[in-house]
């Protein structure tokens, strides 16, 4: 193991056991929607948001308790859109983080549910936390659930990954690619980065650099992404692969090639990692979580 997946190896499991905590008993007949929901938040998740978040927070002081309730509803509303984009009227995937998606193992509508209670729990869960300043969880409900949304965020992304088939042949095929990717998974990467300054009261052009840094690495993980579902190891990733071609999603992967790609993604976090020293040492392993990003096999 590298120095740095050791590291999100650590980072994982104190995260998993407080993000189990983050979640009350339930006996009566809705107990099978939370059961979903935990499958799929616990059912294993490289965790990078929530590492993302509290790395970034680090860099302005902030303990990883104080980040840790928005790092939490982060990857619960992360879950929310990962079980939708598997649901038969989405990619209709069945394998997710190597075990069966949430409508395999319960019910479609039962994994509808599950979506829609983590997505409404990750904002109580942000808004009750009560060791986070009112007016930066409030400014952290605004930025997340912008990022989150139809409007520029992860639900019009998903709108625009769902119809961009045509777009393969449009001129203008390079921008709608990078607008698909910005708003599908961009947007929830740089909310990881950004709340991390924000929590910190980062000075404006820090957070400036974090934001930089964060569309770095999100456009190196879509391609990333779109790598492996095309030539990523069955046994290592997790989920169905070649499932872009079969249902002919538009990608960085069709739109460049792979080898274009690729070298795309190396420029990327190379030049992530140049903005990122402005932090010198602190910035260690951001740097390092920029190379793993390209580098995964999952
Ligand atoms: C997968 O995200 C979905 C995309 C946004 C492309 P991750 O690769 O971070 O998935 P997990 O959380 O580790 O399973
Ligand atoms: C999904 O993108 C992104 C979101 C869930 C917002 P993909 O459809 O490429 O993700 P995978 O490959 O199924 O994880
Ligand atoms: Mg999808
Ligand atoms: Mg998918
Ligand atoms: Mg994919």
């Amino acid at each position: 193991m590298s120095d740095i997946e050791e590291k999100l190896s650590a980072f994982s499991k104190r995260f998993n056991c407080d993000l189990q905590q983050c979640f009350p008993p339930v006996n009566g007949g809705e107990k099978r929607v939370v059961e979903a929901m935990l499958y799929s938040l616990m059912n294993g998740g490289k965790r990078l948001r929530p590492y993302l978040l509290c790395e970034c927070a680090s860099l302005f002081g902030v303990s990883y308790e104080t980040a840790f309730p928005a790092a939490a509803s982060l990857e619960m509303l992360h879950t929310y859109s990962l079980i939708h984009d598997d649901l038969p009227a989405m990619d209709n995937d069945d394998l997710r983080r190597g075990q069966p998606t949430c409508h395999i193992k319960f019910d479609e509508a039962t994994a509808i549910l599950a979506g829609d209670g983590l997505l409404t729990y990750a904002f109580e869960y942000l808004s009750n936390a009560l060791n986070i300043r009112p007016e930066i969880r409030l400014t952290l409900v605004q930025m997340l659930s912008s990022a989150a949304g139809a409007f520029g965020g992860m639900v019009g992304g998903q709108t625009l990954d769902l119809y961009a088939e045509s777009a393969k042949n449009d001129q203008n095929a390079e921008p709608i690619i990078l607008r698909l990717e910005e708003m599908k998974t961009g947007r929830l990467l740089r909310y990881a980065c950004e709340a991390g300054a924000v929590l910190g009261k980062a000075p404006l052009d820090m957070r400036h650099t974090i934001v930089l840094y964060s569309r770095k690495i999100g456009q190196a993980f879509q391609i990333a992404d779109d790598i492996l579902d095309r030539e990523g190891n069955p046994a290592l990733v997790g989920k169905t692969l070649h499932k872009d071609d079969s249902q002919h999603k538009f990608t960085f992967v069709t739109h460049y090639g792979i080898d274009v790609a690729r070298q795309k993604a190396q420029q990327l976090i190379a030049e992530a990692i140049d903005i990122i020293s402005v932090f010198a040492d602190h910035a260690e392993n951001l740097q390092n979580l920029a190379r793993y990003i390209i580098e995964r096999n999952h």
